[in-house]
């Protein structure tokens, strides 16, 4: 596995495992190209055999804060500890930048990621009922959590 910074062409692997990590939801393409190259994000790709199996991408909140604005790993490779390297690499990406905080808004259902979550010391802090358009799990809503860096 390498871990390198996204390329554009890039964008085409990055679409197909998105919709596989997001059943519901997913950012659309554009979304996702808006995300990766907006000004002051960073981020990181996982490449394995020309194939991306994990990608995180981070954006500035405020001058303490930097947002974890997606992480995703291939659902054939879910519990292998990849999500924790990935997260564990934009978090150094942050401290690096002199952030204090990540910050972070999970879909309120989605157990899985708020345990990863909260392994990796994150609190939430917020409860939104309405955050997202579509429901998953009977759910629109979502926490926002954070790490103190
Ligand atoms: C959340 C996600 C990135 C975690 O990546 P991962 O590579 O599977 O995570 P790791 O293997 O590093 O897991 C580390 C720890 O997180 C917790 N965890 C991860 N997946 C879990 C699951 N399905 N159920 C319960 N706990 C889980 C566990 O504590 C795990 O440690 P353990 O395996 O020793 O018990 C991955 O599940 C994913 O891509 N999910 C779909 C997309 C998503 O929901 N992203 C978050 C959006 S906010």
């Amino acid at each position: 596995m390498i871990f390198r910074q996204f390329k554009p062409e890039d964008l085409d692997s990055i679409v197909l495992l998105e919709k596989r990590a997001f059943p519901v939801g997913p950012y659309t393409r554009s979304m996702l190209k808006k995300v990766f190259s907006a000004r002051d994000s960073f981020n990181f790709v996982a490449e394995e055999s020309g194939i991306i199996r994990g990608y995180t991408v981070a954006l500035p909140l405020d001058e303490k804060s930097a947002d974890v604005e997606s992480i995703a790993v291939d659902p054939d490779l879910h519990r292998g500890g990849l999500g924790t390297l990935l997260l564990g690499k934009i978090e150094n990406a942050m401290r690096e930048r002199s952030f204090q905080y990540s910050v972070l808004e999970v879909r309120d259902k989605n157990d899985e990621a708020i345990n990863f979550y909260k392994k990796h010391g994150y609190v939430a802090i917020t409860h939104m009922p309405t955050y997202y358009t579509e429901i998953f799990r009977g759910s629109r809503g979502a926490y926002r959590m954070v790490k103190k860096l």
